[in-house]
């Protein structure tokens, strides 16, 4: 499998949350959150750090530079970018996003396409002790040891558990809500690794049990999606991933 030309491993913090020891910049080096970030278009005519006398093609909203696309239509830019890139890390430093960071993420979320502005969901940040509850209520479902869960809860320095909150609506059915949450826990894990900080997705059939759920102080109607671990990215995994490319004449069909 190769891995497109021009790809380095950088760090890049770009939210903007002052962090304790750190300015206020929007930038963070440091090199256990350096994460591939993309290519360096650093000496790019018109990148994004090209000197300001360089000439630009005058910028269109949304959108940083054309494709490639024989008909000139499509347009690609930094979202198409960071999804390109995004990668889970299953392996985390002690380091996590901040309760600030975690907040700024996502109040991008408000844009998340959701029927009726429902916004049902909510995530259950477990920091600490906290993430016990999670083991705890895993080995109850499996009926396993309590140790070899809350250690395995314990993995990462955060746990974010993804919780679907049905609202009452004649109009939303459960599975647009349900799409709406899935679709902020994807988002959420594309915004972290933009900005530097590994995640996974997990969940298993444990997500759905009722000693889970009880251990989180989950009631119904609530369910769990599951849950991201989050953390710093270690050193040896910030590369990036092979992908298999995808045949784009198989999904997207047309009558
Ligand atoms: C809803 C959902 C649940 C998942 N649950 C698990 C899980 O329990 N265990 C696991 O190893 N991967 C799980 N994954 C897959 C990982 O999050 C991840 O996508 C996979 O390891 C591939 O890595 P990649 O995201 O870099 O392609 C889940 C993904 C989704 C979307």
């Amino acid at each position: 499998m190769q891995v497109e030309p021009g790809f380095r491993a950088r760090g890049r913090f770009r939210t903007g949350c002052p962090r304790p020891g750190r300015p206020a910049s929007g930038r963070h080096e440091s090199p256990s959150r350096t994460a591939y970030t993309g290519p360096d278009r650093s000496r790019a005519p018109g990148g994004r750090h090209a000197p300001r006398s360089a000439p630009t093609a005058p910028r269109r909203p949304h959108a940083t530079r054309r494709s490639a696309h024989p008909n000139g239509a499509a347009v690609t830019g930094p979202a198409f970018e960071a999804l390109r890139l995004r990668r889970s890390h299953s392996k985390h430093t002690d380091e996590a996003p901040s309760r600030a960071e975690l907040e700024e993420l996502l109040s991008a979320m408000s844009s998340v396409a959701d029927h009726s502005s429902l916004r049902p969901w909510r995530i259950i940040e477990l920091r600490g002790e906290a993430r016990a509850r999670l083991g705890e209520g895993l080995a109850k479902a499996a009926g396993g040891d309590r140790e070899k869960y809350v250690a395995k809860a314990k993995r990462s320095p955060l746990v974010l558990v993804i919780v679907v909150s049905p609202r009452a609506s004649g109009k939303v059915p459960l599975w647009e809500q349900e799409a709406v949450a899935s679709g902020v826990a994807h988002y959420l894990g594309l915004l972290l690794h933009e900005a530097g900080w590994g995640s996974i997705w997990k969940s298993g059939s444990a997500a759905r049990d009722r000693a889970v759920r009880k251990a989180l102080g989950v009631k119904k109607p609530e369910y769990l999606l599951g849950w991201l671990y989050v953390g710093g990215i270690p050193e040896r995994d910030r590369k990036p991933k092979p992908r298999k490319p995808l045949d784009a004449s198989r999904h997207l069909t047309a009558l």
